[in-house]
């Protein structure tokens, strides 16, 4: 397989990273994954939009346009002969200096991305999965796809040993999202999911949900709800750019209506699907 870096395009045994590398050492750069299905990426243009974003909000400035990113990228793909569906992972760090805290004088970012297969969750999409509520305990600028994973890693492993798919945050009682995914509930018809603020990460399929529900005609609420909401939703899901659109059938002991997927997140997987295909 190929590796894309700021270098240009490499075999994968030929990418090494050095040990002062800020990535590992502060966690110090941004990062994307981007869905391919049959080979072909999924909104690029969205993830690369929001990765400059991202890059943007620590202050680093990234070397080269998006259009000849995505000419990278594409190059990327042909070179690997990308048929089925997979994922990208792209990050981006402050670069390789000797350690200090404060940035370098170069702006000088190294930046990867690879292409590994990633099948559709199918089993999950159809049943639906479980899943566990733990505390927020993330700092205050969740809208940047920052590399400082920590928080999410811990409430996803907890989540895996309890049995669960995916741990679902809350803040006081309040839900924010998951360790890796946007949490959507319906209530009476109506599609509710936290704001887009600097406590989550507006991920592109939330974009896309909130577009498909403009489309069907389902009302779209952008309102935090709370831990007790989730307990007498009619419908939870949640999604990301791995996931798709996944019911949520059970959260902590609590199965959600009948355990089964509802009405409405079957009709944003329908909408979903179309779009994708
Ligand atoms: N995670 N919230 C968090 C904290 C996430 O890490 C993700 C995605 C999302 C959903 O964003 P999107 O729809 O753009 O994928 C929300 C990726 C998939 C990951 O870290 O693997």
């Amino acid at each position: 397989p190929y590796v894309l870096t700021d270098r240009g395009i490499f075999r994968y045994e030929q990418v090494t990273y050095p040990m002062e590398e800020r990535g590992l050492q502060f966690g110090d750069g941004v990062y994307e994954v981007v869905r391919l299905y049959r080979g072909t990426y999924v909104w690029l243009r969205e993830h690369l939009d929001r990765l400059y974003r991202s890059a943007a909000a620590i202050r680093l400035s990234v070397p080269f346009g998006c259009e000849e990113l995505i000419e990278q990228l594409e190059e990327l793909r042909r070179l690997n002969d990308v048929q089925e569906d997979a994922i990208l992972y792209l990050q981006m760090t402050r670069g390789s200096f000797p350690r200090n805290h404060a940035f370098p004088a170069e702006n000088r970012p190294n930046l990867y991305a690879y292409i590994q297969p990633m099948a559709r969750k199918t089993e999950e999409m159809t049943h639906g999965v479980r899943t566990i509520l733990t505390k927020d305990v993330r700092w205050e600028y969740c809208y940047i796809k920052s590399l400082n994973l920590l928080p999410n890693v811990l409430a996803k492993q907890e989540a895996v040993e309890r049995g669960a798919f995916e741990a679902i945050l809350h803040r006081d009682g309040v839900v924010t999202e998951g360790s890796s995914s946007n949490i959507f509930l319906v209530k009476n018809e109506t599609v509710y999911t936290h704001p887009a603020t600097a406590r989550i990460l507006n991920g592109i399929v939330r974009t896309k949900v909130k577009q498909f529900c403009a489309e069907l005609g389902i009302p779209f609420v952008e309102e935090a709800f709370s831990t007790n909401d989730l307990r007498e939703a009619d419908e939870l899901f949640l999604t990301s750019t791995t996931s798709a659109i996944i019911p949520i059938i059970q959260v902590d002991e609590t199965v959600i209506r009948s355990g089964a997927p509802g009405a409405v997140t079957k009709a944003l997987q329908a909408a979903y699907r179309q779009a994708t295909q």
